[in-house]
C-alpha cells in the first residue's frame, strides 16, 4: 500500500515537472481583451463578412476593406509598401494582418485607436482610404432590401444606425483567429521541430520573445526595436506627446508573417532576410542564425486559417 502510494507521488511529480517545463517553452493562451457584443451570432458574423466585402461603403464604390486586406496574406496587403484607398490615394502606413485581435489592447501602428469597434470608422471616413461619410455608407445600406433585412434580422431595427454597422463589421474582425500553425501543432506534442526550426526557436525566445511574446508573438507595447526613423511619422509620440515615445511603435504579430509583407510600419522591408538582415546587425547574430530564425518564423504560418473559405469573399446572397 505505502509502496503504491509512493509509486503515485513519484508518477505525479514527473507529471508535475513535465508540464511545467512544457509551460516554460509553450505559454497557454491568456484571456482575451475585447470582448464578444451580445449580437456575436452566425447572422452577425455573416453580415459583417458581407460589409467587410463590400465595395459600396467606399465614396466611389471601387474598394473595400478587403482591397486592403487580404484574406490570402493573412489579412494584410502585400503589394503596396503602404496603404492604396480610392482615386490611388496613398497611405502612410503599412496596412496590417487582421487576427487575434481580441487579444490586442489597442489597434494601429501607434495604439491611437482603443476600441474595435471604433476603429472602422477611419478607414470608412479617411479621404487616403474610403473617403465616404456615415450618412451615405448608412442611406446606401437602408436603400438596399438585403442589408436592411439582414440589420433588421441581427439588431432588430428597421433603421439602420452607425453603431450597427460597426458593430457588424467587428463581428467579423474579431472572429478571426489563427492558432493553428505548425508551432503550435508542436506546443500540443502533434509535432516536431526540425534541427534548425529548434535552433532558431532557441534564439527566438533569446532575443525576440521579450517583445513578440509567445503564444500571440506580440505584446501590447510600444518599443522601438532599432530602425531608422523619420520624422514624417513619429509613432506612439504622436498620441502621447511624450518624448519617451518618439519613434516607437506597437510590437506587431509574427503570425503569419511570411504571408504578410512587407514589413515595418511603412512596409520598408521587403523580405524576412532583410528584416533578419537589420537585427543581425543590432544583435550581431550570424547568417546562419539570421537563416535558422527564418525556419522558425516560418513554423508560425497558419495555412488553415490563410485558406479558410469562411472568412473569404461572400455576399449575403450566397
Ligand atoms: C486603403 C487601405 C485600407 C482600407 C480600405 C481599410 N484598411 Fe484597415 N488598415 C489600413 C492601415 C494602413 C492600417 C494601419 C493604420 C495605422 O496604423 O495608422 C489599418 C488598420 C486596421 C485595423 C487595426 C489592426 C491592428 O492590429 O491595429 C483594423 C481592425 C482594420 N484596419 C479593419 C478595417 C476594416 C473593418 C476596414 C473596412 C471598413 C478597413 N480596415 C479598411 C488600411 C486599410
Ligand atoms: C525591443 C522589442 C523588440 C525586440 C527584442 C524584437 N522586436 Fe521585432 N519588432 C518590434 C517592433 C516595435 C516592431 C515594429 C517596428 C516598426 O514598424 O517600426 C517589430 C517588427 C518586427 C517585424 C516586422 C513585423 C511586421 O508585421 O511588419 C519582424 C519580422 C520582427 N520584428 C521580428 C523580430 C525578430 C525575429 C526578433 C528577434 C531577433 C525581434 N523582432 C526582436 C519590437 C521588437
Amino acid at each position: 500500500m505505502v509502496n503504491k502510494l509512493l509509486f503515485l507521488l513519484l508518477i505525479s511529480c514527473l507529471f508535475i515537472s513535465a508540464t511545467s517545463n512544457w509551460n516554460k517553452s509553450f505559454q497557454k493562451w491568456p484571456a482575451p481583451i475585447q470582448k464578444k457584443t451580445k449580437y456575436s451570432s452566425t447572422a452577425s458574423f455573416e453580415l459583417g463578412r458581407a460589409l467587410f466585402y463590400e465595395p459600396l461603403l467606399s465614396a466611389d464604390s471601387s474598394i473595400s476593406c478587403s482591397s486592403c486586406h487580404l484574406s490570402y496574406t493573412a489579412f494584410a496587403h502585400v503589394d503596396h509598401a503602404t496603404s492604396h484607398g480610392i482615386q490611388s490615394h496613398i497611405g502612410r502606413r503599412n496596412a496590417p494582418g487582421l487576427f487575434n485581435l481580441a487579444w490586442r489592447a489597442h489597434f494601429h501602428w501607434d495604439g491611437g485607436v482603443k476600441s474595435l469597434t471604433g476603429q472602422a470608422i477611419n478607414p470608412l471616413t479617411h479621404p487616403d482610404e474610403m473617403g465616404n461619410s456615415l450618412e451615405e455608407i448608412l442611406a446606401r445600406l437602408q436603400k438596399n432590401d438585403t442589408y436592411r433585412s439582414a440589420f433588421e434580422a441581427v439588431y432588430h431595427q428597421e433603421e439602420i444606425q452607425t453603431w450597427m454597422l460597426l458593430d457588424a463589421l467587428r463581428q467579423f474582425s474579431i472572429s478571426l483567429v489563427s492558432k493553428e500553425s505548425f508551432y503550435d501543432k508542436v506546443s500540443r506534442e502533434h509535432a516536431s521541430f526540425s534541427e534548425q526550426q529548434q535552433k532558431g526557436f532557441a534564439l527566438f525566445e533569446q532575443h525576440c520573445n521579450q517583445c513578440h511574446t509567445a503564444p500571440l508573438f506580440f505584446s501590447n507595447r510600444f518599443e522601438s526595436n532599432g530602425i531608422q526613423i523619420d520624422s514624417t511619422d513619429l509613432g506612439r509620440f504622436e498620441i502621447t506627446g511624450s518624448e519617451a515615445d518618439k519613434g516607437k511603435f506597437r510590437v506587431p504579430t509574427l503570425r503569419n508573417i511570411s504571408h504578410s509583407f512587407p514589413y515595418m510600419h511603412d512596409g520598408r522591408y521587403k523580405s524576412l532576410k532583410e528584416v533578419m538582415a537589420h537585427y543581425g546587425q543590432q544583435l550581431q547574430l550570424n547568417d546562419n542564425q539570421q537563416k535558422d530564425l527564418i525556419a522558425f518564423l516560418k513554423t508560425l504560418t497558419d495555412t488553415t486559417f490563410l485558406m479558410n473559405p469562411q472568412f473569404q469573399y461572400h455576399t449575403l446572397n450566397q
